[in-house]
């Protein structure tokens, strides 16, 4: 006999049909992983798909390290309590890391809600100045609740406009926001270009950088605006363990800005304190140099086997400083359709960039699939 279900769960369940549902990624749950999770969840319901290559989302498989698995793992029966300590140590490592003082790093569930919290409370104050193409998630956020954002034209070889977002800067302007490298380009902006930029606007307008993707470039120190949030510069800067750490799925993220910054995104923050899995994740691995080296190296060969793929196939990408590549395809909504029935996954068309395909690097077993169907599906369109 079937247990009626709570309404509580069946609301939750008719949720993921709708959009609700689908700003979490529940929409594309399938029915069976829905159905088992009133029975507590089983490990399917975690990571990739049986048999799907996975080369969407820009995860990273690498990790989590062992430091981090043997942190979560050593603490979890610490769960019955809130963080405070370790999280306030968490700020301690990262304000050591960066040499600022621990009142200006604001650690989040993820970068997203420090991204979402930040898009509100500038929002207040004026528009958010933008590309027109770039992880514009949280701007999407902040707009559902009446921000405004306004959008620069990337420049015709696919870089952030750095010229046009000058030229945009009026009066009416709040925030600036970039990700550098870009997302879904993978183009990073030469950290000379940046910061000339940043010193000229920052006096405006408060300057959002988010590197997501920093430690992936090939000179992470130089390309980073931190040390200009040291000089006083009206700047933020977004840092991520989803990445190069492989902790997506545990959600920390932290900024670097000034003290009365760091107040103001702390006060539109949603939640407190931080997830013990993640917080302990974080500190265990944050200082692991063998692991990041190792979680690098994999990423950039898997980064090369698609750079391979795509010449083999007869074309083009950017020139990706991160873990995904955008190549130039003939119907990028085409070639996810082609993979899909390969059993690998992939980003449809970013809006109107119809002809540019992101792929990201995930296991390299994955990756070799997605090579060798490369030229396959291809040619096949061009049939
Ligand atoms: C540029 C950029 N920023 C932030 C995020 C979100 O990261 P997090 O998992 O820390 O919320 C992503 C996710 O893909 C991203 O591409």
């Amino acid at each position: 006999m079937s247990k009626a279900m709570p309404t509580d769960r069946r609301n939750f369940l008719k949720g993921a049909g709708t959009g609700a549902g689908l700003a979490t990624g529940l929409g594309a749950m399938p029915l069976g992983a829905s159905a088992a999770m009133g029975e507590g969840a089983v490990q399917a319901d975690f990571g990739p798909m049986n048999g799907q290559a996975l080369l969407s989302r820009n995860e990273n498989p690498y990790g989590p390290a062992p430091s981090a698995i043997k942190a979560i793992t050593e603490n979890a029966r610490m769960g019955c309590y809130y963080t405070d300590r370790a999280l306030k140590r968490l700020h301690a490592m990262i304000a050591e890391r960066h040499e600022v003082p621990i009142e200006q790093v604001v650690v989040g569930s993820g970068s997203t809600e420090i991204l979402c919290a930040i898009s509100l409370a500038w929002g207040r104050d004026g528009a958010i100045l933008c590309p027109d193409l770039f992880w514009d998630t949280t701007v999407k956020y902040g707009e559902r609740q009446g921000v405004t954002s306004i959008r620069v034209p990337l420049s015709s070889d696919m870089n952030v406009d750095l010229a046009g977002l000058e030229a945009g800067l009026t009066e009416e302007v709040s925030l600036i926001q970039i990700c550098n490298p870009n997302n879904p380009t993978g183009v990073l902006i030469p950290a000379s270009d940046l910061r000339a930029f940043a010193a000229k606007v920052s006096p405006k307008a408060t300057l959002l950088v988010d590197e997501a993707y920093n430690e992936l470039t090939d000179a992470p120190d130089d390309n980073t605006m931190i040390d200009m949030v040291r000089g006083g510069a009206d700047l933020i800067v977004c840092r991520t363990f989803s990445k190069i750490y492989g902790m997506a799925g545990l959600r920390v993220g932290y900024a670097i800005t000034s003290e009365q910054n760091a107040e103001r995104i702390r006060s539109h923050m949603m939640s407190f304190g931080g997830n013990l899995g993640g917080v302990a994740a974080a500190i265990g691995c944050y200082n692991d140099l063998a692991f990041l080296d190792q979680s690098r190296a994999m990423v950039l060969e898997g980064r090369k086997m698609i750079m391979d793929a795509v010449k083999t196939a007869g074309l083009t990408a950017l020139p990706s400083q991160t873990n995904f590549v955008y190549v130039e395809v003939p119907d990028a909504d085409a070639v996810q359709a082609a993979m899909k029935e390969r059993g690998i996954s992939i980003r449809g068309a970013y809006g109107k960039w119809t002809q540019y395909s992101r792929v990201s690097t995930g296991k390299l077993a994955d990756v070799e699939r997605y090579a060798k169907a490369l030229p396959e599906v291809i040619s096949s369109l061009n049939a």
